[in-house]
Order: structure tokens, then C-alpha cells, then sequence
């Protein structure tokens, strides 16, 4: 089984060897999170390495990466287990038909490990020879309170009951990384349960080592470019600010182009790369694409 790492550097490395750029703040909470056993509440912008990071520590740990996407009307069946309602009904039909007489033995069986579904809680809680599995609580702010009451409980001691099957607890309690994009709070008796940590967009020096990261084929001073342009649109009063994802998609797509350095043309046709919104788009086309364009130029300068 892979232990987890014995320091803040440790973990720093171990995520720069997933291609995971993180900062000594996230580091620290990573490893005390890792260390003690604790859940991880990460909040912050959309596309700033959230989820990506529970998928990084899953493979720098070699553990298995167990995924609970949350949706609003998320319940307790979708996320524990279900019974497998179709098949249950057809093992019936064939007792019927064989005509199967002991009623309590069909009964057991019905609803014994066969038709039980696990869904993303259970199946953290199953042991696995890696060790723990990561269990990524994804955009928690989408479910609702009773959901999360409910995640309440189960992260408090790591354990499901099945009526029918008793109650089953993890052996080693997963490592538990929530994310939320702050569409609403998350309630503080989960957050009090866990450690805490904003994530923010990236300064200009990171976005750069993640760029490096992510689309190494791209030449310096595009990247640099890229990047400081980036990082002035969202200063800008805009609708929806880029996030790391729309970085990389943009020089991704400037790639596939072949684009050496950035113009206000280059930009008003790629602009779909970095912003969503049509109003968004709207505002950048023409002469604002090359004031904030000239204005990143200048940032640019003194290095
Ligand atoms: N620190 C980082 N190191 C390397 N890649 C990163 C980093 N941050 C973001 N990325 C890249 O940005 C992409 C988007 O990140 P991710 O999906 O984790 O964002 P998110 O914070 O979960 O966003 P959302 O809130 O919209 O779900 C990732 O696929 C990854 O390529
Ligand atoms: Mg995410």
C-alpha cells in the first residue's frame, strides 16, 4: 500500500509528477488533509484545479479515484446504493414460473449482494489492496440541505447500513476531497468537519508553470503572452472570468492555428476559447481586444 507523502514538499512533488501545479497553501492543506485523515473542502473559481486535483493525488498515491458528481435532487439511493429493481423482478418471474417454493429463500437472495448496486459512498467504503480509495464529492453546492445532512453523517463515521445486509464501514476511511464553486454556502457543520482552503486563479508565474505543464509544445513567448493576456481579461468587468481550463484550451486551440504571437484578429476569432458569454464576446471584439492586448504586451516588458 502507498503511504502518503511525509511532508508539504512531498506532496508538492507528487502532484508536479501528475502535471499538477500547487502552490505551497494548497500543498499544506493537502498534506495535513492526507496526515490526519480529514476531508478536504476546496472552493473557488470554476476551472482553477478543484477536481483535478483529487484525480492528481489519486494517481501520484495509486489509489482508486471514486467520483460522486452532485446534481440537484441528488438522494441518498443515487449516492449509497439501489437494488436492481429490473433484475429482482425478473429472478421473481423465473421463480414464479420454476415454481420456487421457499418464499424466505427467494426473499434473501433478492436482496443479498447480487442485485445490490453500489453507488460512489458504498463502494469508498469497500477495501481495496492500494489502499483507502479517493472519494471526489464533486460540486457539492449543487445538491441540496437534506443531501448534505445526510453527507453529514456518513463522513462523520464512515459507514452505510443496509437494512437487508446490516451495516457496512469502511476499513480505512477514504481520502475525501469536496469541491464547490460557491454557488451557495455549504453548511458549516460539513464544513467545520473539514479543511478549508480557497482555491484562487493562479498569479501570473503559475499560470505559466501550468501552462508549461499542460501544453508544453507551446513556444515561451506565445505562453507568455497567453497568459498575461489571461490574466488582464479578468480584471476586466466581465461576466464570466477565464479560469486555468480556458487557458489551456485557448493555447491548445492558438496551436492548432499556427499562430506564433498574438493579434487583435487572432484574438476576435478565438475568443470562444476563453469566453462563453456572447455579451462577454461582444465587449472584446474589436478595440477593447487591443488595449487589454497592448496593455499585457506592457506587463510583459520589464522581464
Ligand atoms: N494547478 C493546476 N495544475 C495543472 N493543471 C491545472 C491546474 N489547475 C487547473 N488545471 C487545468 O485546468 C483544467 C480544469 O481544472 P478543473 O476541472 O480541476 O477545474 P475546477 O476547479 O474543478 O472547475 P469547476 O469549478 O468548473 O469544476 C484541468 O483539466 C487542468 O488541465
Ligand atoms: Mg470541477
Amino acid at each position: 500500500m502507498t503511504q502518503t507523502p511525509a511532508s508539504i514538499d512531498a506532496v508538492q512533488t507528487m502532484l508536479g509528477a501528475q502535471d499538477y501545479v500547487c502552490d505551497r497553501a494548497l500543498g499544506t492543506v493537502t498534506f495535513l488533509a492526507l496526515t490526519l485523515g480529514k476531508p478536504l473542502f476546496l472552493e473557488g473559481e470554476p476551472g482553477t484545479g478543484k477536481t483535478e486535483i483529487a484525480k492528481a493525488i489519486a494517481r501520484g498515491l495509486g489509489r482508486r479515484l471514486i467520483r460522486l458528481q452532485c446534481y440537484e435532487g441528488l438522494d441518498a439511493g443515487s449516492a449509497v446504493y439501489e437494488w436492481n429493481f429490473p433484475a429482482q423482478m425478473v429472478a421473481i418471474r423465473t421463480a414464479e414460473a420454476e415454481g420456487v417454493a421457499d418464499r424466505n429463500l427467494l426473499k434473501s437472495e433478492l436482496f443479498g449482494p447480487d442485485y445490490l448496486i453500489e453507488r460512489p459512498l458504498l463502494e469508498a467504503m469497500r477495501p481495496d489492496e492500494a489502499g483507502a480509495p479517493v472519494l471526489l464529492i464533486d460540486e457539492l453546492d449543487r445538491t441540496d440541505e437534506p443531501f448534505e445532512a445526510f453527507l453529514l453523517e456518513a463522513l462523520s463515521d464512515y459507514q452505510v447500513t443496509i437494512p437487508e445486509l446490516g451495516t457496512i464501514k469502511a476499513p480505512e476511511p477514504p481520502i475525501v476531497i469536496l469541491t464547490s464553486n460557491r454557488t451557495r454556502e455549504v453548511h458549516d457543520a460539513l464544513k467545520r468537519r473539514c479543511l478549508y482552503h480557497w482555491v484562487d486563479y493562479p498569479d501570473f508565474g503559475r499560470e505559466m508553470e501550468i501552462l508549461h505543464a499542460r501544453v508544453p509544445e507551446a513556444a515561451e513567448t506565445l505562453s507568455r503572452e497567453i497568459v498575461a493576456f489571461v490574466q488582464r481579461l479578468r480584471t476586466e468587468d466581465i461576466f464570466k472570468r477565464p479560469g486555468v481550463a480556458e487557458t489551456i484550451d485557448w493555447a491548445k486551440c492558438l496551436l492548432a492555428l499556427d499562430v506564433i504571437a498574438l493579434s487583435p484578429q487572432v484574438i476576435s476569432d478565438t475568443l470562444g476559447a476563453i469566453l462563453k458569454y456572447q455579451d462577454d464576446i461582444a465587449r472584446l471584439q474589436g478595440s477593447e481586444a487591443k488595449r487589454i492586448l497592448d496593455e499585457a504586451r506592457a506587463s510583459l516588458e520589464p522581464a
